[in-house]
């Protein structure tokens, strides 16, 4: 595929469209994304739905503005403000790495995937989304809706989960410097409103001409799943 000018369709449609998420607004950092913020989201997003994971993601920052208000939080209160999110482990790894960027980096979240590696609650997944949404960086942010856009796109025969680094290394062709923090947003944006797990709006895809999927007709077998 011609990246190009698939990635400038992709990023119309994303001016166009693009959700108003508070995380993706970082009060007194002009366009720069908040890492602590994006942090706080992604791991919130791990375990539960956007609409869900808003009000949360409000009271945190509330009660908790900076990486800092968060570490000297007790625990019992961060535990009880999680309820309801699942998965306390997630919420003591959130506290014990708000603490650690505190000690060891003075409050300061290190803008380099492999430090960030080091961190607990950060996997792969939440490095890469932290260096891209939070510091701009090409990284390659990939997530389950990432990788249903990307089996449809190239009509992925391979099933679920064995598909994954074929469509983690297919998501990579289509990173780049340029719009950066943009681009994997726009690919989450798109999976939501239109890429959609069932009944996909395909009419009103900017990479419609280009993906196999709706070629063959059918582009919801995509990501295909194992035979049971
Ligand atoms: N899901 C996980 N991270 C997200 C983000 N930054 N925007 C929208 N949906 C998401």
């Amino acid at each position: 595929l011609d990246v190009s000018p698939l990635r400038a369709s992709m990023l119309d449609w994303y001016d166009a469209n693009a959700r108003i998420l508070p995380w993706r607004q970082s009060p007194g950092l002009g366009g720069e994304g908040d890492p602590y913020r994006i942090w706080v989201s992604e791991v919130m997003l791990q375990q539960t739905t956007v609409p869900h994971a808003l009000p949360y993601f409000e009271k945190f920052m509330a009660l908790w503005p900076t990486v800092r208000d968060l570490a000297a939080a007790p625990n019992e209160r961060v535990m009880a403000e999680w309820a309801g999110l699942g998965y306390y482990s997630r919420a003591r790894n959130l506290l014990k790495c708000a603490r650690e960027v505190v000690s060891e980096y003075g409050g300061v979240f290190p803008a380099n995937e492999t430090a960030l590696l080091t961190l607990p609650s950060f996997g792969p997944y939440t490095a890469a989304a932290v260096m891209s949404f939070a510091f701009s960086k090409a990284a390659n942010v990939v997530d389950g809706n990432i990788e249903r856009v990307m089996s449809r796109l190239y009509a992925v025969k391979t099933p679920m989960p064995a598909a994954k680094p074929v469509l983690r290394d297919l998501a990579g062709r289509w990173v780049r410097d340029d719009r950066a923090r943009d681009w994997p947003q726009a690919l989450m944006d798109l999976a939501n409103a239109v890429c959609r797990p069932k009944s996909p709006l395909c009419m009103l895809c900017p990479l419609r001409e280009a993906c196999a999927g709706f070629a063959e007709g059918n582009p919801e077998v995509y990501p295909v799943k194992t035979a049971k």
